[in-house]
C-alpha cells in the first residue's frame, strides 16, 4: 500500500529508515530491510549470511519491487547479485519447480532473452543489476548478494555492507571491521607494500580463520590469469624481521597458518603469501600460507581501516 510514495517515504521520513539500520535500505513496500553485500560468495553462504540478520536472500514479486531492488543494488555495484530462488528439479521452465527461501511464492519472473536456461539438477537465481533481468545460474558460483529481513526485527548482528564503509575497490568484512583489496597485478613485495600504502593501508595482516578464509574468498573473487601458476596466490603482510614474524601493520601475531613444512628456506624466504588455490603439487598449502623469497612476483592484498 505504500507503493506510489516508496521514494517521498525514504526521502522525507528518516525515522522509516532508521528502523532497518545503518547502511540498510527500506522497502516501503514490503516493510523490508535491505542489505547488499559485495562480497562474492555461494548461494548457500549468502543465505547463511542473510540468516545471522534474520533474514532469507531477497525474493521479489512484482515489477516495482524488481526495479527497485536491481536500481538500489547498482548504486553498490554492476552486474550479477543473488537472489534467494532455488530449484532442486533440473525442469527450470516450470516455476512450480522453484521456491523462494523466504517460503513466499514463487510467483513473478523477469527473465532475460534465452532464460531459463537449465543447470544440472539444481539451479539459482541472478538479478542483473543493469537490466533488472533474471538468469539461471550454478548454485555455486559466486556472486554479490541481497538479504532482506522484516523491518520489526532488530538485527543480531552490527552486519551491513555500506558504501561508505569503504573507499571504491575495497570489500568491507563485518567480522573484523576492516577494507580489504585484492589487486591481481604480480609484482614485488615491496611495490605491493608500497601500493597498500599510497591507499593509506598496509598488506593485510591475518588474526582468525575467518579472517584467512574471507581473503581465501577475495583472493579468487579477481583472478582472471589463471595461466599462471601462483594466479591465486598474494602477499600478505607477514615478514621475517629481526629473528621473528612480524606484521608490516604493527598488529599482533596472534594467528599463524603456515602449509605444512613451512616456513622453509629461512636463510631468504623472509616475506609471505597465502595460498588461496591449492598449487597441483602444493595440495597441503591450500588456504595457508607459505614463505617466499624478495625476488618472487605475487598478486596481493591491502588492508585498511574502514570510513566511518
Ligand atoms: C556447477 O559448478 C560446479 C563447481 O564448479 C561444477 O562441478 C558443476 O558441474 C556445475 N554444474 C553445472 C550443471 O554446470
Amino acid at each position: 500500500m505504500f507503493q506510489p510514495t516508496i521514494f517521498v517515504f525514504s526521502f522525507l521520513i528518516p525515522l522509516v529508515s532508521a528502523q532497518c539500520g545503518p547502511g540498510a535500505i527500506y522497502q516501503a513496500s514490503g516493510s523490508r530491510c535491505l542489505n547488499v553485500f559485495r562480497t562474492a560468495s555461494s548461494f548457500q553462504s549468502a543465505e547463511e549470511i542473510c540468516a545471522t540478520l534474520s533474514g532469507h536472500l531477497v525474493s521479489i514479486h512484482n515489477t516495482i519491487d524488481n526495479t527497485f531492488i536491481s536500481s538500489q543494488a547498482q548504486k553498490y555495484f554492476d552486474g550479477g547479485v543473488w537472489l534467494g530462488a532455488k530449484t532442486t528439479a533440473p525442469d527450470v521452465t516450470n516455476p512450480l519447480n522453484w521456491y523462494w527461501t523466504d517460503g513466499s511464492n514463487f510467483d513473478y519472473q523477469n527473465y532475460k532473452v534465452g532464460q531459463p536456461s537449465p543447470q544440472g539438477d539444481t539451479a539459482c537465481m541472478q538479478l542483473q543489476t543493469g537490466t533488472a533481468k533474471w538468469q539461471t545460474t550454478n548454485c555455486t558460483a559466486q556472486l554479490p548478494f541481497i538479504c532482506s529481513y522484516s523491518s520489526s526485527v532488530t538485527p543480531t548482528c552490527p552486519s551491513v555492507t555500506i558504501p561508505s564503509h569503504c573507499p571504491s575497490g575495497y570489500t568491507w568484512y563485518d567480522e573484523t571491521d576492516f577494507c580489504y583489496k585484492n589487486t591481481v597485478r604480480f609484482t614485488s613485495f615491496n611495490d605491493a607494500r608500497s601500493s597498500c600504502q599510497a591507499d593509506g593501508g598496509d598488506l593485510a595482516s591475518i588474526h582468525s580463520a575467518n579472517e584467512n578464509q574471507f581473503l581465501v574468498d577475495l583472493s579468487k573473487a579477481g583472478i582472471t590469469n589463471k595461466d599462471k601458476s601462483h594466479s591465486d596466490d598474494v602477499f600478505i603482510g607477514l615478514v621475517y624481521q629481526n629473528s621473528k614474524w612480524q606484521w608490516t601493520d604493527g598488529s599482533a601475531v596472534n594467528f599463524l597458518n603456515w602449509g605444512d613444512g613451512e616456513p622453509n628456506n629461512m636463510d631468504k624466504e623472509w616475506w609471505t603469501s597465502l595460498v588461496a588455490d591449492p598449487h597441483e603439487d602444493k595440495n597441503t598449502e591450500n588456504t595457508r600460507w607459505n614463505n617466499v623469497a624478495q625476488i618472487d612476483m605475487r598478486a596481493f592484498i591491502c588492508k585498511k581501516a574502514p570510513l566511518h
